[in-house]
């Protein structure tokens, strides 16, 4: 256990981004550049007006990341209490004073009961598939026992994104032919070591003496990986595009990839996202492929991110045309059979799936929400078509495998119009390419393109809030979109830091609220970004005296307040302020007044945010710390969490309690 870790000053360069903007669709209707929509266009005219007073203020700090002191009055709106920490880049985490933060489990940490010991000049696939994973993500807890609302004794579902092999192995970087250092790609056995790093963890957790720990040889404990079969269920199963020279049949798959975000059911199952998956798979010449449009619209190429089509085939194009389309699903597992199969729920469309988070709508069926975090891609709902039975978790087996999946439409007036995806209907016939249901949703993007969907600024978490009813969409940035391309929702140019949109489902508050409807109401909660820039033109409420960028993942605490984590990739050293957790009222005079919580080490984004029902504790995922350029094994920008000579840094579940014992934030 890590309590105080040292805190040091460290030079900053990160780089990162997975998006590669791939919706050209010329049939997207762009809006012309209108301003804010009506009733918006004052309130926001109102903030900027506050926010560059504030600016004088944080250009008056150096380096655009000291605060400039609290206005105690203005702060007071805030139902927030908590002190904020210094809003700067540190080797290490910090957090608001009278708080405790833990290390829960690092990668390389046992899992199974048989894990080695981590050890990191020696990596094995063998050794990883029992161990942590890399790059924690979403986190899901499920109270223990099932059906229970205990908040010290549950199951945690944990995310594994990607892996960063020049923070893992040694000697990344070697000189070409023509003397610049060049990646040297993985050896055979490192491809095992990073296809057993990606995937899914099932902990199991409990909390004694206010002081949590991870159950050694829990019955629950799992390691999900590449090798893991997983059933492919719905519309899409069986499908000829489906089919594998390993799986004539289309109906398995092994393995999750690059598992973002997620979420949770009603009926206690944890869904895993597939987001970046299009970069894994390379070779051939999809160029010239049947599926070359398609490949396009999803940014498969015959360049990898990765070097695993070199020792697996199916990650090459050229030998397995059709396994890319076997990702970018959401899949539903069960934490509480750790024999469980996982099942691919193609009703729910394939994208660049940020994650999926539902709530029990007032008539019995369930609602899902789901991000597509591409630049100018699109915001999906899925509504089932049967009931939610509390009484019979087996009859829910089967819920997320008929439905409906739409796509938003917003308008300027402050509608947002759910287009559904449904084969034979509109555009989405044969004349289109579209045969069946399962060709829709193996090609969502196009289907939506023709519907003429909303593009976003990368929407990433969408979670419907249970106290309030409404939705938050965390839409993270977005530099290409041009001024010819700004709309009321996206109503910045180049957008850098990203905004909240906060959907409004008509019927009322809280359980009241009707998710299924065809219609809601749209509004913005902050336009992120430095209100000491001009340029920024960001938005929040006047007595905020922090900023922040990217917001990428949030959370509810018990009273519906929200909690923001940030992602601002490669823009974080020139932002020059940590990734981290905000957060807000959503309600009331404190509403978008956003306070700093905690700080990620440098290179780090901030992760998988979620709270104990007591909203007592907070587990939150530290993610790539150390990533940025000339980071590398040998030289990282820091050594997080160990801190110690030849220990790489290590991404980290961290767990943040109150000193007194109280609700996290109040
Ligand atoms: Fe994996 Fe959208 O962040
Ligand atoms: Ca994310
Ligand atoms: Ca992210």
């Amino acid at each position: 256990m890590a309590k105080s870790l040292d805190q040091r000053f460290g030079p900053i360069v990160v780089e990162d981004s997975d998006d590669i903007g791939s919706n050209d669709s010329t049939n997207t209707p762009f809006l012309e550049v209108s301003g804010m929509r009506t009733g918006r266009r004052d309130l926001l005219k109102g903030l900027l007006g506050t926010t560059t007073a504030l600016g004088a203020a944080f250009a008056a700090g150096a380096a655009g990341s000291v605060l400039r002191p609290s206005d105690a009055a203005a702060q007071g709106a805030s139902t927030l209490t908590f002190t904020q920490p210094r809003h700067v880049i540190l080797d290490s985490h910090q957090v608001a004073p009278g708080y405790d933060v833990d290390l829960l489990i690092r990668w390389g940490d046992k899992v199974m009961p048989d894990a080695p010991a981590f050890d990191p000049k020696n990596l094995t696939g063998a050794a990883q598939e029992k161990q942590f994973g890399y790059n924690c993500d979403y986190i899901g807890y499920l109270p223990l026992p099932h059906g229970s609302d205990s908040s010290e004794h549950g199951l945690l579902g944990i995310n594994h994104e990607y892996t960063a092999p020049e923070l893992m192995f040694a000697d990344w970087f070697q000189a070409g032919a023509d003397g610049k250092l060049k990646e040297r790609g993985t050896t055979a056995e490192e491809t095992k070591v990073e296809m057993a790093a990606h995937g899914h963890t099932v902990i199991e957790v409990r909390k004694e003496n206010g002081r949590w720990s991870v159950v050694d040889g829990s019955p629950y404990a799992r390691r999900i990986t590449m090798d893991t079969a997983c059933r492919i269920s719905g519309p899409a199963a069986g499908h000829p595009r489906m089919r594998t020279n390993a799986d004539p049949d289309g109906t398995t798959v092994h393995g999750v990839l690059n598992n973002c975000a997620g979420g949770k059911t009603p009926w206690g199952t944890v869904l895993i996202s597939e987001e970046n998956f299009n970069g894994y798979f390379g070779g051939g010449d999809p160029d010239s492929s049947p599926q070359a449009k398609h490949y396009k619209r999803y940014g498969i190429s015959a360049e990898s991110r990765y070097w695993w089509h070199e020792t697996a085939d199916r990650f090459d194009l050229g030998k397995e045309p059709n396994e890319s389309n076997r990702f970018g699903w959401m899949t539903e597992y069960d934490p509480y059979d750790a024999a469980s199969v996982p099942v691919k729920r193609t009703a729910l469309g394939r994208f660049k799936h940020e994650g999926a988070t539902s709530i029990l709508n007032k008539d019995g069926r369930v609602v899902l929400y789901s991000g597509d975090d591409e630049r100018f891609d699109y915001l999906y709902r899925f509504v089932t078509k049967g009931t939610y039975d509390p009484d019979d978790r087996a009859a829910n087996r089967d819920l997320l495998d008929e439905g409906t999946l739409s796509v938003a439409k917003f308008d300027d007036d402050g509608t947002v119009r759910w287009l559904p995806l449904v084969h034979g209907q509109g555009p989405l016939t044969p004349a289109n390419g579209f045969e069946s249901q399962a060709e829709v949703l193996i090609e969502t993007r196009r289907a939506a393109d023709l519907l003429g969907a909303t593009p976003m600024d990368r929407p990433e978490d969408v979670e419907p809030n249970p106290v309030n009813g409404r939705v938050y969409v965390m839409c993270t940035n977005n530099t290409r979109r041009k001024g010819s391309q700004v709309d009321a929702v996206n109503p910045r140019p180049e957008n850098r830091h990203g905004q909240i949109v906060e959907l409004i489902p008509p019927g009322g508050a809280g359980r009241e609220a009707d998710h299924a409807a065809e219609t809601f109401r749209w509004d913005h909660v902050l336009l992120a970004g430095n209100p000491a820039s001009e340029k920024d033109k960001a938005a929040y409420h006047p007595a905020t005296d922090v900023w922040l960028s990217s917001p990428d993942n949030c959370a509810f605490d018990p009273q519906g307040r929200l909690w923001i984590s940030t992602d601002q990739g490669e823009a974080q050293a020139k932002n020059g302020i940590p990734d981290g957790m905000y957060a807000c009222d959503l309600e009331g005079p404190g509403r978008a007044l956003v306070k700093f919580f905690f700080g990620c080490p440098a290179g780090a984004e901030m992760c998988g945010p979620e709270f104990t029902p007591d909203g007592k504790t907070l587990f939150l995922a530290v993610q790539h710390p150390a990533e940025g350029e000339n980071s590398t094994l040998a030289n990282p920008l820091t050594r997080w969490p160990d801190f110690q000579p030849g220990m790489p840094p290590r991404p980290s579940v961290v767990v943040v309690t109150k000193q007194d014992g109280g609700p996290v934030g109040s």
